[in-house]
């Protein structure tokens, strides 16, 4: 399923890098570029540019660099098809696919994972519908108040019982049998034999960000164990990075103001049933670090549902560590705690939607749980709970929001400031390490200096000779530049998608260095410069040349010939 080149070209010349990063990061003007500061570390001053002429981005702190699509596979963690995709669909095109290994070939036996996890899903929807059992899972919906509506949305289906309900529709194709059981949706016991993973069970999709299904969540219609039987990790559903409910979401709010993390998928559900539209699940886990960074990055605000019992304020403490080192100025977390014995889905029922809302306006911020529980937990031992808290704020990546916690605790210790503080207990803060600079000043040789002006400035290259010379030139590093030279040459490419043409080569790496790399040489010297390194080049070449062809003993006629030039060439340089 490969997407044609020229496709990916026009989608960087079509997309402007700095209205794609400042829709989701503001960016100030500043000289020729713009900057901010770092979405991908954590920082006081901006050290993040984004360059129009380049189209790409590159922060001078921790050294992340890349064009639209890595910014896109970075800052929203999808994977090189789905950024194209996600560019595509903002610019309103459909991403063409080159002929050959078509992506959906329907001749029975190519399925793929993600088709065969659609075909279960629209099999467990109609068996809602069509099975002799529908009743008693229709009858179970109406206990629960589920509406057809929302059980339509959420693409909720059932999956009877029996040991091979969507086995048995597989029969002949072992190859599409042999990836279900890839998908977790088989399982093959001790002698080999094959049968339904669900079964008898209220099946709730999971799906990815781009609404393909990935997992299931089944739910027994009643008592019994397991309450919630959840697809295995497979090649395409990894719990930790998914969220149930946000691909719903996204239909709904292209951009949430607020996401509320529940821990259920009937939480969810029940949620959006009474217009509470905007609650995810975590997949039978506690929150990690990359699910609460999607969710940063989703909503300016994420706040955090727990049950009112022990096992919930464990499950948010939880949350809070986990929630820490990826906290940046400006985020808001907060934590809210519903009565004991209720859950999202039991407590909107109850209450409905508007005294809901009412209760997450009272949910209380990340540092007022961290204080409150600390001070819970030692009362009037001071000395222990400053302790605990400054281990705490101590993992907080960024230096102004842990100042802005200490000065905070030190307050509430009743001291006049952080530094008293941390002197009347004798506590010191790791101070965060100096980012690496990826700079590599001082080291410009001409073949560095040729390779980063056209890498920087590919319209240097445009009508240029070619060199054949540098085909044969013996210098590490020196088979880029013939590549680039061609490149350049023929295309009118910007950087963005020069680089682009190198993703998977293993230039890729020396290439991005070379991108970033201050080459100081001024506007007006560019083409110039870059002229007098490739003949410099060439010179090495000659100068090779003639050394390879003086230590030999005899000579060919063309050699000789060659020797002769060589030496009036040489005679000329010198
Ligand atoms: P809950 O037991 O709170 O489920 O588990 P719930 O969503 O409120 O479901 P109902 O209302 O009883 O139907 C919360 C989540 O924990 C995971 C599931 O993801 C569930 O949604 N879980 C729970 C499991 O994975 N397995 C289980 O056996 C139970
Ligand atoms: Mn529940």
């Amino acid at each position: 399923m490969a997407i044609p080149r020229d496709f990916i070209n026009e989608l960087i010349a079509r997309t402007d890098i700095v209205e794609l990063i400042d829709r989701k990061v503001p960016l100030k003007k500043a000289g020729k570029n713009y900057s901010a500061c770092c979405p991908f570390h954590s920082e006081k001053s901006p050290s993040f540019t984004v360059s129009r002429d380049k189209q790409f981005y590159h922060c001078f702190g921790c050294g992340a660099h890349g064009n639209a699509i890595d910014f896109v596979m970075e800052y929203d963690r999808l994977d090189f098809v789905d950024a194209i995709e996600d560019l595509a669909g903002q610019l309103g095109l459909e991403v063409p696919r080159e002929q050959g290994t078509g992506k959906r070939q329907d001749d029975g036996l190519s399925r793929d994972l993600y088709q065969l996890m659609e075909e279960a899903s629209r099999f467990f929807q109609t068996q809602l519908r069509q099975h002799q059992d529908k009743q008693k899972v229709i009858d179970y919906l109406a206990y629960r108040g589920l509406s057809d509506d929302i059980v339509e949305h959420f693409g909720i289906g059932f999956a009877p019982d029996g040991w091979d309900g969507l086995l048995s529709r597989y029969r002949q194709n072992q190859d599409a049998q042999d990836k279900l059981l890839t998908a977790g949706m088989l399982i093959s016991n001790d002698s080999g034999k094959r049968y339904d993973r669900f079964r008898d069970r209220l099946m709730f999709p999971i799906r990815d960000r781009r609404g393909r299904v990935i997992g299931f969540g089944g739910r027994v219609l009643g008592d019994g164990t397991p309450k919630y039987l959840n697809s295995p990790e497979t090649p395409i559903f990894h719990k930790g990075n998914e969220l149930y409910g946000l691909y719903e979401l996204k239909q709904r709010h292209r951009d949430p103001d607020k996401v509320l993390i529940v821990e259920g998928y009937m939480d969810v559900v029940a949620l959006a049933q009474y217009g509470v539209d905007y609650a995810v699940a975590s997949l039978g886990t506690s929150t990690t670090a990359e699910q609460f960074q999607l969710l940063l990055r989703s909503a300016k605000e994420v706040i955090c549902c727990y049950d009112g019992d022990r096992a919930g304020n464990e499950a948010a403490w939880r949350a809070l560590e986990t929630a820490l080192p990826l906290l940046k100025p400006g985020d808001k977390v907060r934590f809210m705690f519903l009565p004991q014995s209720e859950d999202p889905d039991s407590m909107v029922r109850k209450i409905g939607k508007d005294p809901f809302e009412q209760l997450m306006e009272s949910a209380i911020t990340l540092p007022e749980f961290l204080f409150d529980t600390l001070a819970t937990k030692f009362g009037t031992d001071k000395g222990n709970l400053a302790k605990q808290a400054f281990g705490l704020i101590e993992k907080i990546q960024d230096t102004v929001l842990q100042n802005l916690l200490l000065e905070n605790l030190a307050h509430k210790l009743g001291m006049n400031s952080s530094d008293d503080m941390k002197k009347k207990l004798g506590f010191t803060v790791k101070q965060p390490k100096p980012t690496a600079s990826t700079g590599l000043k001082g080291r410009g040789t001409p073949l560095r200096l040729a390779i980063a002006l056209l890498v920087q400035h590919p319209e240097l290259g445009v009508g240029l000779s070619p060199q054949p010379a540098l085909n044969h030139l013996q210098m590490p590093g020196i088979d880029l530049l013939p590549l680039l030279l061609a490149l350049t040459r023929e295309h009118r490419l910007n950087s963005a998608q020069l680089l682009e043409q190198f993703r998977d080569s293993p230039h890729s790496g020396t290439l991005h260095k070379l991108a970033q790399w201050d080459h100081q040489v001024a506007e007006e010297n560019q083409l110039e410069k870059f002229k007098q390194t490739l003949v410099w080049l060439n010179n090495q070449y000659i100068e090779q040349r003639y050394q390879e062809l003086s230590l030999k003993q005899t000579h060919t006629k063309e050699e000789k010939i060659q020797l002769q030039k060589l030496i009036s060439v040489m005679k000329g340089l010198n």
